[in-house]
């Protein structure tokens, strides 16, 4: 493959820069790409590592914006949470890296992309079936996947023979990916299950132990299901998340510690931090349960469930993704209001629900004198509710 080029998803670490000079020697001609989703990098020196390493161009790309309303938005407003304690953060941006490749591959005449994950975990599943459906004509290459370094060390052996710039020593043991909805935390002692996490693997929130002394309120306004405001401000929503992230990390809300099972049969424990994402779930879901009927809440729970696998398994671009979506977005139209919500060493609750299009009717809920709810109907309800039961 003589001269050709290829884009590479890069992150500037070490993996991905020593991609940039293996590709090279197999004759690659090799452009760097790297997306901000709002993993808070200093994008600086990347590009220049990236140029050093050998990269004729390094795009970055700012897709902060597309990354909150194409793919958090429609993940909150669905209610997908994978095994009951993963918000997605870093499944939901796969596929926005993916479409973002395949864009700099056709702008740039590529016939290939390239990519950093292992072999082992999801996200090479999520880049690659996601290229397949958006160009099955692109090549992809996984150096990571086919090459002989298999440590680190080997990775920086490799790096200083050629003389390329090893990125600065790693800040963490642990394996990290960030991004605006959230840190993702594998790997070093947290390999043992049995281990509690250690301090120093949390990222962003504070030790609830150790938060604030006193409860904080925050009122979340929807209008159909988007979050527009944040205590009475109207924001967009990307700096409605960050601000909220502040908050929640101050309170050491949204940690989760999980076994995780991956897509391709391995299961793995995992740390996760999503404080705005774990707010924003709380109260979109208190908000649909004071403006939703109970048929659609249920079946919309079930959705959930599966809205959260196909998400975990990169099926994204899917048929079903977006009848799902159509779904949602029918639902969404009553669910307007405002939430308050009280966040507490690490705890986040709803105390109070407004609406306009609230079900909620004090005039039949009240025990408190006149009511309109004739009590004397409902003998004959449980007479026919009963009846499939009742012995003959
Ligand atoms: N297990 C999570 C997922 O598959 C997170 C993987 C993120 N990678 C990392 N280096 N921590 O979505």
């Amino acid at each position: 493959m003589k001269n050709q080029k290829v884009v590479l998803a890069y992150s500037g670490g070490l993996d991905t820069s020593v991609c940039i000079r293996w590709l090279q020697e197999r004759g690659w001609r090799v452009i760097a790409y790297c997306a901000d989703v709002g993993q808070g990098e200093n994008f600086r020196p990347v590009r220049e590592r990236g140029l050093k390493c050998g990269a004729e161009k390094v795009i970055i790309q700012n897709l902060r914006k597309e990354f909150a309303r194409e793919f958090i938005l429609p993940s909150l407003q669905a209610g997908a949470i994978y095994q009951e304690k993963y918000l997605l953060a870093t499944a939901l941006s796969r596929p926005l890296i993916a479409r973002g490749l395949a864009q700099a591959a056709r702008q740039n005449g590529a016939i290939a992309v390239a990519h950093g994950c292992t072999g082992k975990g999801n996200d090479q599943v999520r880049i690659e079936v996601s290229l397949k459906i958006m160009n099955p004509r692109l090549q992809v290459l996984a150096p990571v996947r086919d090459w002989e370094l298999t440590s680190r060390q080997a990775e920086i052996a490799y790096a200083k023979e050629r003389r390329i710039p090893i990125p600065p020593k790693k800040k963490s043991r642990y394996s990290l990916d960030q991004n605006l909805w959230g840190v993702s935390i594998e790997s070093g002692p947290l390999e043992d299950p049995w281990e509690p996490p250690p301090a120093d693997c949390y990222q962003w929130t504070v030790d609830p132990a150790k938060a604030a002394a006193r409860p904080e309120e925050v009122r979340v306004e929807f209008l159909q299901g988007v979050p527009i405001a944040l205590n009475g401000r109207k924001l967009e929503l990307v700096e409605l998340i960050e601000r909220l992230n502040k908050t929640g990390i101050r309170h050491g809300v949204g940690r989760s510690d999980m076994i995780e099972d991956r897509l391709v049969g391995i299961k793995s424990r995992e740390i996760y931090e999503a404080p705005a994402a774990w707010v924003l779930h709380t109260a979109l879901r208190e908000l649909e349960q004071l403006t939703l009927d109970r048929e659609t809440l249920a079946f919309k729970a079930a959705a959930a469930q599966r809205y959260a696998r196909l998400v975990y398994d990169g099926l994204w671009f899917t048929e079903l993704k977006a009848g799902l979506d159509a779904f949602t977005e029918q639902v969404m139209r009553r669910v307007t209001g405002t939430i308050q919500l009280r966040l507490f060493r690490g705890t986040c609750v709803p105390v109070g629900r407004k609406s306009p299009n609230s079900r909620y009717a004090k005039g039949l809920a009240t025990y408190e004198g006149k009511d309109d709810f004739d009590q004397k109907a409902a003998a004959g309800f449980i007479q026919l509710f009963g009846l499939p039961y009742t012995p003959r």
